[in-house]
């Protein structure tokens, strides 16, 4: 068994605590955070031991009647693998603590890329993984562009890829993030650091990408132009990518028709948060004049980067190969619409007449 410790338990960070305890091949030690508040509290009625990242605050998790295990020196000696998910910049800095104890770590996307020794995405390059200590499993827009980058570099070579993205302002949680009334070229300036990030992974495809930030919380959505090197004709193309487990087609037959829909669509189904792991792709908007290709894909930024974390602790600490971590982590969670359907099917009120 692999033991991990999340240090950071927010967004990203609750999410892979989570989806390890489904994994039977991993042990979650047990979470970190700073401050006693609801997801202190949520932490130990799920059972997670709960360690203070800074030991003088140990005390306030006593007077709020939180029960404390130690110090987060602790959880990373007790853990083969730390998932670092604190916020931006914070992760490099506990670098130093993760080498202290020879202790492996993961850094998220908000790190700058040379933080680690090298970025991260499953279906990319998993492979590529050897005696690292650190990878950083790069943002939730650069992991969603990568999934769909990759099949198409194998199969057809890119030549240039061109990509705007459709920002949400903030997290749900986020009350002090924005914009609240304007649509804002963010960064004004392009490219947006999106393309180089895939660069950290693909050095070799032309990509530009700009970023546009709106007032929504719900999901990312991509509008993307490809010119590929060889002619693949639309069909090809979508059965390529439908075989990409963490891509899905949004079918046209569900009407849905924006992001609230498909956020609607995962509760209805009963997942967890409403979370997408997967990247969203609405299947009327696939279109391949030649060898060009345009899409919409939607990336729910809560959630797709969850099994790349997970596939990322079996990379740094276990012998599994690409095809047997994706897999092993896509059945535990429940990726792909099918299982979507069939966790709903499960949850239903009225059971089905052949059960
Ligand atoms: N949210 C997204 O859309 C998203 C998507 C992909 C990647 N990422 C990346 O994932 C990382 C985490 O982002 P997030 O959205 O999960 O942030 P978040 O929701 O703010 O969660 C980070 C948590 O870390 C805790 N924290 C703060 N300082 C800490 C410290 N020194 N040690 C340990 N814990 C600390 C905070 O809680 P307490 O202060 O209460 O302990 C906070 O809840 C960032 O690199 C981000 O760029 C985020």
């Amino acid at each position: 068994m692999i033991r991990v410790g999340v240090n950071g338990y927010g967004t990203i960070g609750k999410r892979v605590a989570d989806a390890i305890c489904v994994q039977p091949d991993m042990n979650l030690v047990g979470v970190a955070k700073t401050r006693p508040n609801y997801e202190a509290e949520i932490a130990i009625r799920n059972g997670y031991d709960l360690y203070a990242a800074d030991p003088a605050q140990m005390g306030s998790f006593a007077e709020a009647g939180i029960d404390i295990t130690g110090p987060v020196s602790d959880l990373v000696a007790a853990s083969d693998v730390i998932v670092d998910a604190t916020p931006s910049g914070i992760g490099e800095q506990n670098c130093k603590l993760y080498d202290a104890h020879s202790t492996k770590a993961i850094l998220q996307g908000g790190e700058d890329a040379d933080a680690a020794e090298m970025s991260f995405v499953s279906r990319a390059n998993y492979d590529d993984v050897g005696d690292e200590r650190t990878v950083r499993v790069v943002s939730c827009n650069t992991t969603g562009l990568t999934r769909l980058l990759a099949p198409l570099a194998e199969r057809y070579g890119v030549e240039t890829a061109r990509v705007t993205l459709i920002r949400r302002g903030g997290d749900p949680g986020e009350i002090d993030r924005g914009p609240i009334n304007d649509i804002v070229p963010d960064p004004t300036e392009i490219p947006s650091h999106h393309g180089p990030d895939v660069n950290t992974i693909f050095p070799e495809i032309d990509i530009e990408t700009a970023g546009v930030k709106v007032p929504a919380t719900l999901m990312h959505l991509h509008s993307v132009n490809i010119t590929l090197e060889r002619e693949p004709g639309a069909q090809r193309v979508h059965e390529l990518l439908q075989n990409e487990s963490r891509l899905f087609f949004i079918p046209e037959q569900a009407k849905i028709g924006g992001l609230g829909p498909l956020k609607e669509f995962a509760r209805d189904t009963g997942r967890t948060r409403g979370d997408l792991w997967e990247n969203c792709l609405w299947e009327e908007s696939l279109t391949v004049a030649g060898t060009d290709l345009s899409l919409f894909q939607s990336i729910h930024q809560e959630a797709d980067v969850v099994p790349e974390n997970i596939d990322a602790i079996r990379a740094l600490a276990s012998e599994q190969s690409r095809e047997e971590s994706m897999r092993l982590t896509d059945e535990t969670l429940g990726v792909g619409l099918e299982s979507m359907f069939a966790d709903s099917r499960r949850r239903a009120v009225r059971p089905a007449a052949d059960d």
